[in-house]
């Protein structure tokens, strides 16, 4: 039996893939999620460094058209993405390049030409958080709503230096703002209105890298996320 690395999350349309990363000295994972557009092209969402057999697994879905870096810290892997597949667009922020001099940027991914060649695809950029500079995806056909950072989550699955850490930041089994980005939240009224304008699309899930895929309750676990560090939602 073949061992496949791709989860489905969204029958034919949406699969993702967790690998452990080390961050500050605990083990988190961190997830890249595969969306299959309209046209049968793959978005990489967060894209892994590709191991031949995650590369053959895709190339079986379909070809890889675009390479998405939701932030300026979700960067790493792409790199080794777009070398594997070079007909792939990548779209990210500017501020990625500044981190990694390995990095090439086709679109920006607050340019309307993104928007304008997925028009499947809303853009919502998290304002008010410059240290992030986090921009979420709403996929209209299936109703999800894409991000990283903006939440973030531990539970019994995870490696015990995450579990251990996430307890004394008070995100174990609890959605909350990451402990690095609380205190980087210049504006809270500007990311207040942006988490308003995700909560009001009719989303079925957020997935965000490094939690579970948040479906019962996520506006609620979203919104009192963000009120814990005074953003008015
Ligand atoms: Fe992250």
């Amino acid at each position: 039996m073949t061992v496949r690395a791709l989860t489905p999350v969204v029958e034919d349309r949406i699969w993702t893939l967790d690998r452990p990363v080390w961050f500050s000295g605990v083990r988190l994972r961190a997830r890249t999620t595969v969306v299959r557009l309209d046209d049968g092209g793959l978005l990489l969402h967060s894209p892994a460094p590709p191991n031949d057999a995650l590369a053959e697994e895709l190339r079986a879905l379909g070809p890889v058209r675009w390479l998405v870096i939701p932030n300026g810290f979700h960067h790493l892997g792409t790199p080794a993405a777009a070398a594997r597949f070079p007909e792939a667009k990548v779209v990210g922020p500017a501020s990625a390049l500044g981190k990694n001099q390995a990095l090439r940027l086709d679109v920006d991914i607050r340019d309307a030409a993104f928007g304008e060649q997925v028009p499947e695809l809303e853009r919502l950029p998290l304002d008010g958080v410059p240290f992030l500079d986090e921009t979420v995806l709403y996929h209209r056909p299936t109703q999800t709503l894409l991000g990283v950072d903006l939440v973030l989550c531990a539970d019994a699955k995870d490696h015990w230096t995450w579990r251990w850490a996430a307890r004394a930041f008070g995100c174990y089994e609890r959605l909350r703002v990451p402990p690095d980005v609380k205190k980087k939240i210049p504006d809270k009224a500007a990311a207040a209105r942006s988490i308003q304008a995700m909560l009001a699309r009719p989303a079925e899930r957020l997935v965000v890298a490094h939690a579970d895929i948040v479906e019962d309750g996520w506006r609620d676990r979203l919104a009192e996320a963000w009120r814990l560090v005074g953003a008015d939602v």
